[in-house]
């Protein structure tokens, strides 16, 4: 069989096996979304969002790139984290990196692969950030400790950000979560929270006037 018709035969058994359970399955699937989380994470096929939380479709409002940077100018994550936080009004955003992350590899290296390149050139910005801490580790450690501090990263960037600003001066949400998957145990490890009250490099910190 091609492999891609394997896919649609699985979704047909996988549609007949939530309809044996709720017969209106999907009738209430139609209508709404109301997911309280959004996952900010890596492209990478082993990091499944729903599979590796025990979430049903419905539950995750989901963005995925290489290596799960929040870039201040991308506008597909933008308009992602807007519609989540703003009209979803999701309690929780979860920055999910994992270790074993090809993109987080390839920043640490001088290889040049093309494009990607300028979409990873961010994740050498942590990496002179850090230097110091880095320069200590073994080559593997470095690339697990660089995949933590990317993940604390991209917290922050989301904490600058003025759409996640204006929600925490309009009401305290969203929390904003940093964690880490172990592709050898499947085991999620918290390692960033941040909230309204976290402290921020006051550059960061945006004035909206009366607005709002
Ligand atoms: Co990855």
């Amino acid at each position: 069989m091609e492999s891609h018709k394997k896919l649609l035969l699985a979704n047909k058994a996988w549609v007949q096996d939530k309809l044996s359970v709720h017969p209106d399955y999907f009738a209430r699937m139609e209508h709404t979304q109301t997911p309280e989380y959004l996952w900010i994470g890596c492209s990478d096929s082993r990091v499944p969002a729903e599979e590796v939380t025990g979430r049903e479709p419905g539950e995750l409002f989901v963005h995925r790139n290489i290596a799960n940077l929040v870039i201040h100018t991308d506008f597909n994550m933008l308009s992602v984290l807007q519609y989540a936080v703003e009209v979803l009004k999701v309690k929780h955003v979860i920055v999910c990196g994992h270790y074993g992350c090809g993109g987080v590899k390839n920043a640490l290296s001088n290889r040049h692969l093309g494009l990607i390149n300028k979409w990873l050139r961010h994740i050498k910005d942590i990496y002179r950030i850090n230097r110091k801490e880095l320069e200590a580790l073994d080559e593997n450690q470095q690339w697990r400790r660089m995949v933590e501090l990317n993940v604390i990263e991209q917290v922050k960037h989301l904490a600058e950000n003025s759409i996640v600003q204006r929600s925490w001066k309009n009401g305290g949400l969203p929390l904003l979560h940093g964690w880490v998957y172990d592709l050898q145990s499947g085991l999620l490890k918290e390692l960033a929270l941040m909230n309204a009250e976290s402290e921020l490099d006051p550059i960061f910190r945006l004035d909206f006037g009366d607005e709002g």
